[in-house]
């Protein structure tokens, strides 16, 4: 029995982190596979650093590139990769384009696949990890959720619940693993701002800073926000290369740097007063931290962060945007608390039934008294 895990971007890195060490800690066999989608020391290395990760058995080096010649890069080298290491079980994580194409791979070589993060969905095509969410989800044949709303999308687009497993949030494993150590390094300190002094800005999606109105609305609302409070905004290498290419400029209250190691963002994360952001993990992230988010986008595939935890939907108006951030300052945040299953012990459900099912036997169908008694809801 060999499991092979596939990481390519910077989300994959503390989602699949913690399965490979516990797939490790029970002594399974497996290899590590990166994609080198992300491939700047900053974006990838420090995050093995930091979360303690074996160095990739193989590296693919597609790095980057349109969403097709991305992909496509990722499905022929994973091929070989398959083929010449022939793995039993294939774990893939997320929702970047590496997820895709390894996973189309290894569907094609009829190789089971696993898929970590699985039926998320927005509800919006125009976002590329959508597609990617939805086509991975329909080539697996284990699916770890995170949240309920997984559970019934999967449900409701036909996927039988015997293949889906809740087993709560493997990036709130690797967040509960480390906040405690990111603290005590005062990542704050470096930017001259004090705990709960400050907002954290993150921003990346296409659809908000490679559209020009969009973008320079976003810059606007972080310039007044820079009114309120200090903000702290590391840089994603988009958004640096729109601001190059823009001309737009921020207050000399936001503090920019470029993408931050886990343990400095994270430390920040938690003790920020209020977190600005259009990402899918932080969203999480978040709500797991009791720290107020305002998510920059229309729509989110993670609803219980609004309805559970801290997250509120505000858009991309720049007016909102500010007058959320003042309602949160006079203490009208929304309050939040642990979503289920979020308790750090994730990985170990998704390695639980890795175990079981390599038990039930190579290439067989999952022996079905091993699987969840409520129709996908419980591990
Ligand atoms: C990808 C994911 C997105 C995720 C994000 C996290 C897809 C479709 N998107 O978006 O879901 O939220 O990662 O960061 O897979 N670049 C560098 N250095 C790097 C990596 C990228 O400079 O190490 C540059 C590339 O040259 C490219 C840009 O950043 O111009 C975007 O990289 P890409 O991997 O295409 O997508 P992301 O926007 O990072």
């Amino acid at each position: 029995m060999l499991v092979c895990n596939v990481v390519g971007a910077r989300p994959n890195f503390m989602k699949i982190g913690p399965v490979v060490q516990e797939i490790a800690r029970r002594g399974l066999p497996q290899i590590l596979v990166h994609t080198g989608q992300h491939y700047d020391a900053e974006m990838s290395q420090v995050f093995f650093d930091e979360l303690g990760l074996p160095a990739p058995d193989v590296y693919l080096g597609v790095g980057a590139g349109t969403h097709a010649r991305q992909t496509s890069a990722v499905l022929v080298a994973f091929e070989d990769v398959c083929l010449r290491s022939r793995p039993d079980l294939v774990i893939v994580g997320g929702d970047v384009n590496s997820t895709l194409g390894a996973a189309l791979a290894a569907a094609k070589l009829g190789i089971p696949l696993a898929h970590v993060e699985a039926g998320l969905r927005s509800f919006d095509r125009s976002m590329p990890e959508e597609i990617n969410r939805v086509l991975t989800d329909h080539l697996c044949d284990l699916l770890f959720t995170t949240e309920a709303s997984a559970n019934d999308n999967l449900t409701r687009e036909g996927i039988a619940p015997a293949r889906v497993y809740f087993v709560g949030n493997c990036m709130v494993d690797s967040l509960m693993r480390h906040v405690q150590m990111a603290r005590r390094r005062f990542p704050w300190n470096a930017f001259g701002v004090a705990p709960r002094g400050y907002a954290l800005v993150t921003l990346h999606r296409p659809g908000n800073v490679d559209d020009p109105g969009v973008f320079e609305g976003l810059v606007q609302a972080i310039n007044r926000v820079a009114a309120l409070l200090p903000v702290v905004f590391p840089m994603h290498p988009r958004t640096d290369e729109r601001f190059r290419q823009s001309g737009v400029r921020l207050a000399p209250a936001v503090h920019i740097d470029g993408p931050l190691p886990y343990l400095t963002f994270i430390g920040l994360l938690a003790e920020a007063r209020c977190v600005l952001t259009d990402s899918g993990g932080v969203q999480e992230e978040t709500t797991a931290l009791g720290v107020p988010c305002l998510t920059l986008r229309r729509n989110t595939e993670r609803p219980v962060t609004l309805q559970l935890g801290t997250n509120q939907l505000v858009g991309t108006d720049p007016e909102r945007i500010y007058r959320s951030v003042e309602r949160i300052l006079a203490g009208g945040e929304q309050t939040g608390g642990h979503p289920p299953l979020w308790d750090g012990r994730a990985a170990c459900r998704v390695a639980d039934v890795v175990e079981r099912w390599a038990s039930g036997g190579k290439g067989e169908a999952v022996d079905r008294a091993l699987l969840p008694a409520a129709g996908g809801r419980g591990s």
